[in-house]
């Protein structure tokens, strides 16, 4: 799969593509993220890519030039066809079903943006989608497209190494269940034991007990209450 980032701040991103995970798939040849700086694509001496919007407001946007001309020289390199998206807070809300879809593509573009925000006329004339990763404003979309670029990359065959990691992840299969609780050694932690029941060797009752425990813990993260309470185990008598 091929991912471009097109961005104002391509340094950004050094440490992040060459990190375990994700560094290990480029250099398998499972993705190859390239990186294209829209400032690149700005006229004049000043190399403007912003200015301020119509009607007044606050801040900067985007300008459409720019952005448009980098986006297509982007996408005018190789075939085929990719799918474009812009990283903006009133986007589509990124979740695990668009993000399996994403995995699924051959090219994908993701255009981040700066400052207040982009020209309405950039999504318009690339015919992109608009994508947010949650109801919170970031200052650019460069932390967005990471986190884009992560959650896709690990679904791809041959990058987790583990084939059914992402199968059982939170989110993924038909219900869409959160993960309950787990454990590793010792068995016991400063009071708290593991459950008896993970230490039985009877796999029937233990799928049985996690997949209760999933939707225990999807039902309380669902609640409208914003306190995620744990279910961890009670402390054994001292
Ligand atoms: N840019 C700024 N905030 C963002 C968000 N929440 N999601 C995607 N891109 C953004």
């Amino acid at each position: 799969m091929r991912i471009d980032i097109v961005t104002l701040f391509p340094e950004m991103f050094a440490s992040f593509l060459d990190g375990s995970l994700l560094g290990a798939a480029r250099r398998a040849g499972t993705i190859d993220v390239r990186l294209t700086d829209i400032r690149d694509f700005a006229e004049g001496v000043h190399r403007q890519v912003d200015d301020r919007p119509f009607g007044g407001g606050p801040g900067m946007l985007l300008m459409p030039g720019p952005v448009v001309s980098c986006v297509e020289a982007v996408r005018s390199a190789g075939s085929p066809e990719a799918r474009t998206m812009l990283l903006t807070p009133g986007g589509r809300p990124l979740d695990q079903p668009l993000v399996e879809e994403l995995a699924g593509l051959e090219r994908l573009v993701l255009v981040c943006g700066r400052y207040e925000g982009f020209d309405a006329r950039i999504a318009q004339t690339l015919a992109a989608e608009e994508v947010s990763i949650g109801d919170y404003v970031l200052s650019g979309g460069e932390v967005a497209a990471m986190v884009i670029v992560d959650a896709v990359a690990r679904l791809l065959p041959g990058v987790l190494g583990h084939e059914e990691s992402a199968a059982q992840d939170s989110f993924s299969g038909a219900d869409r269940l959160v993960e309950g609780p787990q454990y590793t050694r010792p068995r016991e932690f400063r009071g708290l034991p593991v459950p008896e029941i993970l230490l039985s060797g009877d796999h029937g009752r233990i799928a049985t007990w996690r997949h209760d425990q999933a939707v225990a813990a999807t039902v309380r993260r669902n609640q409208p209450s914003p306190i995620h309470s744990s279910s961890q185990p009670q402390r054994s008598p001292s």
